[in-house]
């Protein structure tokens, strides 16, 4: 079939339903938006670029698409007939066309392919995915003849008698090119809806004798299409449900998947364990042996081997091994932390590494800059790295140990193996092997306080 079956996603619909100033299908589920799970399924299935057609806001698809697909422009939303002409540079040659609506995330590839394998096999002018619904109010009624497939009726088209037929179409197809573009030519707006209907290709190739078939869809929540925010919540719920699904088959632990929310693009190593409530967002990367514990947000990051993450956020970041990170961590863009650190609670870490061995153990700001290896930073440590104009880097060596509660005034450096006493503010570089102390000198009073409470 390669190179010969070409496929269209249509996205120009308004999708008043969703009460939104957003295109329906921009609308994101699982860590791809509704679209993009159409294109990427019917990418694989043809194995080429696919076609989209949008309407006039085409800047929200293009966030998405850049050029992974070819962009059709629907300026007004007349119709799918109308959508499908919209792309008919496309549309050349003697090859067969998947058109497919872009509402319908969970459509898998392998469903388009069969469908297409079917079309080109025997050279059919068109087959239809389809569908036995025990409600299929709504949907366009499959019609049929002594020779089979006649029509499809739009639900608002229908009579009563019609709006009993169960077999509905799903708004997926695969057309040869050359009947189908001769099919568009012919419609009509002559409807309820005055839309130019794809669907009214079908009477169209019938009456011209054409061979049209349906293909009956197997798993029935492929069909499922996305109209407004309950639909949403449907399909994003079986979306999690799949990629759950298949990171525990290759070798990872959801405690509880039902309350595990896992982006599309992520990958889990083998025994990683996740925790409920943990949502894994972007590219994200767990490694092996690495364990998440409930309540953490990690987006765009890796999580090395063995490391530990409890009820924190990490955001485009990369953790070493075998490394704790939390509870109640905070690690913002580009922070990298080495192996065998420890970041704990109330740790913020901001465009910083931290080499191996490094330890923050407790209620500290680290913004700019670098702790060298096994250097060890103190209770309530801060690098002051902003002077209200301008923010400036703070470099620590190698086993260096910074007290509590220090200030490090940036620019500054600590030098390898040097100590800074608690309660200083650094404003100066400290050389290697020193000892700062940047305080004053305590002063005790005696019997102060018990002559005041006398007066
Ligand atoms: C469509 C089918 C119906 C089928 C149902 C399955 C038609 C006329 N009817 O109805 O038989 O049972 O899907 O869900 O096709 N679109 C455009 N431009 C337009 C109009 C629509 O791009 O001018 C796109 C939409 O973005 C959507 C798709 O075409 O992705 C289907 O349009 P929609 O209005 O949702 O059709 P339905 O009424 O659901
Ligand atoms: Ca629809």
């Amino acid at each position: 079939m390669e190179n010969n079956c070409i496929a269209i996603v249509l996205a120009a619909g308004e999708g008043k339903r969703m009460k939104s100033p957003l295109p329906k299908t921009v609308h994101r589920l699982a860590g791809k938006a509704l679209c993009e799970w159409v294109v990427d399924s019917a990418e694989q299935a043809t194995g080429v670029k696919p076609v989209l057609v949008i309407g006039a806001d085409t800047g929200k698809f293009t966030a998405i698409f850049s050029d992974r697909v070819f962009y059709a422009v629907q300026q007004k939303p007349l119709g799918s007939g109308h959508a499908v002409l919209a792309a008919k540079e496309h549309l050349t040659g003697d090859g067969y066309a998947i058109i497919i609506a872009g509402d319908m995330p969970l459509i898998r590839a392998r469903t388009l392919k069969a469908l297409a394998d079917r079309a080109v096999a025997e050279k059919l002018a068109v087959c239809i995915l389809s569908t036995v619904s025990e409600n299929p109010s709504g949907y366009g009624r499959i019609l049929r003849n002594n020779n089979g497939v006649a029509r499809i009726v739009e639900d608002k088209d229908a009579t009563d008698e019609q709006k009993k037929i169960q077999e509905i179409n799903l708004s997926v197809y695969c057309f040869h090119i050359p009947p189908l573009l001769k099919a568009l030519y012919s419609l009509n707006n002559e409807n309820a809806q005055k839309e130019y209907y794809l669907t009214d290709c079908i009477e169209y190739l019938s009456k011209e004798g054409h061979s049209i078939e349906t293909v009956a869809l197997q798993d029935g929540s492929e069909g499922l299409g996305v109209n407004d925010r309950v639909q949403l919540a449907d399909a994003a719920k079986l979306l999690r449900k799949r990629i759950n699904n298949q990171i525990m088959l290759s070798g990872a632990t959801l405690i509880d998947p039902d309350n595990t929310y896992i982006d599309a693009n992520v990958t889990v190593g083998r025994d990683a364990v996740i925790y409920p409530n943990v949502t894994l967002e972007g590219l994200t990367v767990i490694k092996e042996n690495a364990v998440i514990y409930p309540g953490s947000r990690i987006c765009d990051s890796t999580i090395g081997r063995g490391t530990t993450v409890q009820n924190s956020v990490i955001l485009q970041s990369k953790i070493g091994d075998n490394t704790t990170i939390g509870p109640y961590a905070y690690l913002r863009p580009k922070s990298v932390i080495g192996n065998g650190c420890r970041v704990g609670d109330f740790v913020e870490i901001k465009n910083a590494r931290l080499k191996d061995g490094a330890k923050v153990s407790h209620l500290s700001y680290i913004g700019d800059g670098e702790i060298g290896e096994k250097s060890n930073i103190g209770c309530g440590v801060v690098f002051v790295n902003y002077d209200g104009k301008k923010k400036s880097d703070t470099v620590i060596g190698k086993n260096a140990f910074i007290g509590c509660n220090v200030n490090l005034v940036a620019p500054v450096t600590v030098g390898d193996g040097a100590y800074v006493a608690a309660g200083s503010t650094v404003t100066s570089d400290v050389e290697p092997d020193s000892l700062c102390v940047a305080r004053c000198r305590q002063r005790t009073i005696s019997g102060w306080a018990k002559r005041r409470r006398e007066e």
